[in-house]
């Protein structure tokens, strides 16, 4: 069984080849270096870039595989950038069309959700799964393939897009998440993460909201003339800790509230040290399979495929942006 796959849920071009469970190959092209011009995603610059790289991504993922060796084709269509998911979408339909092939659809949170199993030392289920990156911050029991219960999500911005909002506003580049994590990691101490109390949540429920934290960051900035070196520590510092302990908090929650020990942790900033450090016992994918890539979405479509649960998607289906999907 060779299944095909290709995300393009944002800004990255991926393609990702799995041959009979064995991964030959995932393709990453990132724009990341063109949006640092923008200082974050714009969605119509993505677009173009995919339509760019797609046909690169493709032919690099098939390391010189027959393309009518592919048995299934498979690609996200949900949730992410519409214009973005609508040119994966549509390459994958065309292609496997062309073929006279299956192709079906996947769901870019489940695919990040599973991508564990990517990796033979993932723990067995059940686990409370977190996937936090720049588009998403959604918590999830799970039981085991395709079985998952959605327990809450972010009610306002995004775990990493709070990084990227607060990293810029003190002064770190696109995408701010990993540059700040890196500063603070070299330069502060724990007093300096207790610097500022910015706030934490106050409900016992799944949900997140990190809009008051960038708010509290905001304030603080606003009453400084100038950010002095070491007040830019104690900053970053205090935002990186609230950012982190918010995530931790609700995770612990889950765990206790359902009696799950084993914890996963996926999606771009699971690749933080601060969380890694603060919760040393949950599971991290390898810091490639964290970030967006294709190799997720194979990935799922071969543990469906072994539970008999791909189904060859009809050639009308489309895409869908985060707005349109009801947990
Ligand atoms: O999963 P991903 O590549 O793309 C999305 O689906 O969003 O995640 C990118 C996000 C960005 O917001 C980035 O700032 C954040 O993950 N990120 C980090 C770290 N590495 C990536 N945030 C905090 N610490 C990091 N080390
Ligand atoms: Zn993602």
């Amino acid at each position: 069984m060779r299944i095909l796959g290709i995300d393009t849920s944002c800004d990255d071009t991926a393609c990702a080849l799995l041959d009979n469970e064995r991964l030959v190959s995932s393709i990453v092209y990132s724009h990341t270096t063109i949006m640092k011009k923008y200082g974050g995603i714009v969605p119509e610059i993505a677009s173009r870039e995919h339509i760019k790289a797609i046909t690169l991504a493709f032919k690099d993922a098939l390391q010189g595989t027959n393309i009518n060796d592919i048995d299934h084709f498979v690609v996200t269509n949900r949730p992410g950038l519409i214009g973005s998911l609508l040119i994966g979408v549509t390459f994958i339909k065309s292609i496997a069309f062309a073929l006279k092939k299956p192709f079906s659809v996947i769901d870019h949170i489940e695919a990040h959700l599973y991508s564990p199993l990517l990796d033979q030392s993932s723990p067995p289920f059940p686990w409370i799964g977190l996937v936090v990156s720049g588009g998403h911050t959604e918590l999830f029991k799970v039981e085991d393939i395709d079985r998952y219960t959605y327990l809450g999500g972010t009610l306002d911005d995004a775990a990493g897009e709070a990084f990227d909002k607060i990293g810029k506003l003190l002064g770190f580049t696109y995408p701010a998440g990993p540059e700040m994590n890196k500063f603070v990691k070299e330069r502060a101490t724990s007093k300096d993460r207790k610097k500022y109390r910015f706030p934490r949540p106050i409900k016992e429920d799944f949900n997140f909201s990190f809009s008051g934290l960038k708010t509290a960051v905001l304030r603080e900035v606003e009453k400084k003339k100038e950010i002095k070196p070491n007040e830019l520590v104690e900053l970053s510092a205090s935002a990186e800790e609230a950012i982190v302990e918010t995530l931790v908090i609700k995770v612990k929650h889950a765990t206790r509230f359902f009696d799950v020990k084993n914890i996963v942790i996926t999606g771009g900033v699971a690749c933080n040290t601060r969380l890694r450090e603060l919760l040393p016992h949950a599971f991290y994918p390898q810091p490639k399979f964290c970030t967006d890539n294709a190799a997720m979405v194979v990935n799922l479509a071969s543990l469906l495929y072994k539970i008999g649960k791909l189904k060859a998607t009809p050639f009308t289906e489309t895409a869908y942006s985060y707005s349109e999907i009801v947990h």
